[in-house]
């Protein structure tokens, strides 16, 4: 791959980004920033990774359906319920929206929604023999293809009379995506954010997964970058406007430690049998902070 830093674009030609403007007079100077970066040796975002005003319009789109479906669950959802009548409300509410549910047959993933309760960190298959019992907290993870435009995001839900241990769980896990959201910065990097959203679960005497984390959403169900959790300050890559993708962090009550599902391939276990809780969003990074897409 050519590094940014030894691309030659000519000044006149139209911009890169779609707006029709000369590329001098348009992200010549933004370029140059990020080439600064890379001369020291950041890792900085290809143009691929930098949404044109078309495409960010495509994502909001797809974004309001996968919103509303998350709604629509959130309206229904009660003690009782299956997860296959989950997957079914998620299913007919993307599809009478003109959309698709990115799971559905993504690498083999046999239904249209995550449905992780409990102990189950992540990518929970939903099932008619599985239950929500009074108690239980579950985490419905959702994503949509609309126009061909990628969106995702995925709430907690306290089913019944949940514990005080477990909504504080699910409490904290809420502010860690805020304080996510507040840290996505332009021109700060991606280990800057997710070291905020770690150190708030370590004082809750918590720990975040390492394995599996956040990224980038829009033009395909995941690009690039991978949003660590468990990051270093100053570095990953440097968050630049335009860019999309998802803050997710998976936290658990107990050990950081986890494994897989070893029938069915998908779903993720803590190693402990201890509660795991997520919230997903979906930003675009702006001149000035983050616009929150999905959630
Ligand atoms: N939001 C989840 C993710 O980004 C959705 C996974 S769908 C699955 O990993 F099909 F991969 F399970
Ligand atoms: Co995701």
């Amino acid at each position: 791959m050519i590094r940014f830093a030894d691309r030659k674009l000519d000044r006149n030609a139209p911009c890169w980004c779609g707006s029709g403007k000369k590329y001098k007079n348009c992200h010549e100077a933004f370029d140059e920033k990020i080439r600064e970066f890379e001369l020291q040796g950041h890792e900085v975002p290809d143009h691929s990774l930098i949404k044109t005003q078309a495409q960010i319009q495509g994502i909001r789109d797809s974004a309001k359906i996968n919103i509303a479906v998350l709604d629509e669950v959130a309206s229904k959802i009660r003690v009782g319920m299956s997860t296959e009548e989950i997957d079914e409300i998620v299913y007919r509410t993307t599809v009478a929206a003109g959309a698709i549910p990115a799971p559905l047959h993504y690498e083999g993933f046999p239904k249209s929604v995550c449905t992780s309760i409990g102990p189950e960190v992540c990518h929970g298959i939903p099932s008619d023999d599985r239950f929500l019992t009074d108690g239980s907290i579950v985490n419905v993870d959702c994503s949509t293809i609309y126009k061909g435009f990628f969106s995702d995001s995925s709430r907690m839900f306290c089913i019944g009379d949940v514990s005080e241990e477990n909504r504080r769980l699910v409490q904290v896990t809420k502010e860690c995506v805020e304080i996510g959201i507040r840290n996505v910065i332009p021109w700060t990097f991606l280990g800057d954010m997710g070291d905020k959203v770690h150190q708030h679960a370590i004082e809750n005497g918590y720990t975040v997964v390492r394995e599996i984390g956040g990224h980038g959403c829009g033009l395909a169900f995941h690009e690039d970058p991978y949003v660590s959790y468990v990051s270093t300050p100053g570095t990953e890559m440097l968050m630049v406007p335009g860019m999309v993708f998802t803050i997710e962090p998976m936290v658990n009550m107990g050990s950081d430690a986890i494994y897989q599902d070893a029938e069915n391939g998908w779903t993720i276990y803590t190693e402990d049998g201890k509660a795991s809780a997520q919230w997903e969003v979906q930003v675009l990074v702006t001149d000035t902070g983050c616009e929150v897409l999905a959630h």
